[in-house]
């Protein structure tokens, strides 16, 4: 049979990246163009910079995508893009470059959910996945619990109701001075501070909701921090980056076990960015093998913003022929 060959192209914050797929599995080519830098002396991503940075990087990264994987548009049987949710000129960038590609080419363009696209990144690596699933996507603008009942099947069971944990993460990190993106420094700090050193609250609100709420605990930490300073009290970094890190940890994890109860899923796959978290994964795994539960998480290169899962994502598209029309438009808001 013949071979399908996705192009896969995420701009939808601040990561120019475009990978070529083959089959859903045989990742040819990955590029990522991190703009990370670039926002770094803002404390965040800056939106219109973003889409200035795209407009500079989309071409030179298509363009090595299909070099390194010693292809032409000729050769590509559809064309995936981000549509949202994102900033919307990040995501008008990527859409409109692969319209007008897919165009030139003849081949038709898929429109992806960023969301959903996260989730896929567990397709890439794993191929004996069974329906049906339960997805834990955190990142750094949504935190929820899905249910995936098929391909493009999607049930969403809880989401956050304010903050998402990465948000959180981020705004605390900044607040120590950690830098931007705040996860992965909290991370590394954390390694040298005690978890138990400030009980900061876990909020779980009602006794059977799958929602999640961070805001009133990053809260919390940032009271903490600032009754500190006008008491003229130094608080220790690492150990409040490990407190707070541990009690994000253990609102996903109880979050996630509660899913597990109602829905009755045996493997739960984790995603978005936050997946990249080495506690939340080793936590996870230990909880949930206790348990006869399955946890899948993709590397952590495909964690976090990339193309590879956008094309893989497309993959799944292409298989039932769900394609965009021309008129394809960016949607920031899009959900599940
Ligand atoms: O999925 P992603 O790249 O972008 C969104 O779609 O939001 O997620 C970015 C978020 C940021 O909040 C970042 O701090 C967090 O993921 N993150 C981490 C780690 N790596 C990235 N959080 C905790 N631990 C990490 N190792
Ligand atoms: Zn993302």
């Amino acid at each position: 049979d013949k071979e399908i060959i996705i192009l896969g192209i995420e701009t939808s914050c601040d990561e120019t990246s475009a990978a070529v797929l083959i089959n859903g599995r045989d990742l040819r080519s990955h590029v990522i163009s991190s703009q990370i830098i670039t926002h770094q002396k803002y404390g965040g991503v800056v939106p219109e910079i973003a889409s200035r940075e795209h407009s500079l990087h989309f071409q030179p990264v298509v363009q090595q995508a299909l070099d390194e994987a010693q292809m032409s548009f000729s050769d590509l049987s559809a064309i995936a893009v981000t549509y949202g949710p994102g900033l919307v000129g990040s995501l008008l960038v990527g859409v409109s470059g692969a319209k007008a590609m897919a165009y030139a080419a003849g081949i038709p363009l898929i429109g992806i959910n960023h969301l959903e696209a996260h989730i896929y990144a567990n397709f890439l690596e794993h191929h004996d996945l069974e329906f049906p699933l339960l997805a834990l996507l955190v990142s750094g603008g949504h935190t929820h619990l899905i249910l995936l009942e098929d391909h493009g099947q999607y049930k969403v069971l809880g989401l956050t109701r304010d903050d998402a944990a990465g948000e959180a993460l981020d705004k605390v990190a900044r607040t120590l001075g950690l830098g931007y993106p705040g996860g992965p420094q909290i991370q590394r700090i954390a390694l040298k501070g005690d978890p138990h050193s400030f009980q900061f609250p876990r909020a779980m609100l009602e006794p059977d909701s799958l929602d999640f709420s961070f805001s009133g605990m990053k809260s919390a930490v940032l009271n903490t921090l600032n009754t500190a300073k006008m008491r003229g009290e130094e608080l220790s970094v690492p150990d409040v980056a490990a407190s707070f890190q541990q009690a994000v940890i253990d609102v996903l994890v109880r979050k996630a076990l509660m899913g597990i109860r109602l829905t009755k899923v045996k493997t739960l796959l984790l995603a978005g960015g936050v997946a990249a978290n080495a506690l939340l994964r080793e936590t996870l795994n230990q909880t949930l093998s206790e348990r006869g539960i399955r946890l899948v998480y993709p590397s952590p290169i495909y964690c976090t913003d990339n193309g590879a899962m956008i094309a893989t994502a497309g993959y799944y598209h292409y298989l039932r022929e769900d394609y965009a029309p021309w008129t394809l438009n960016a949607v920031p808001g899009l959900s599940l």
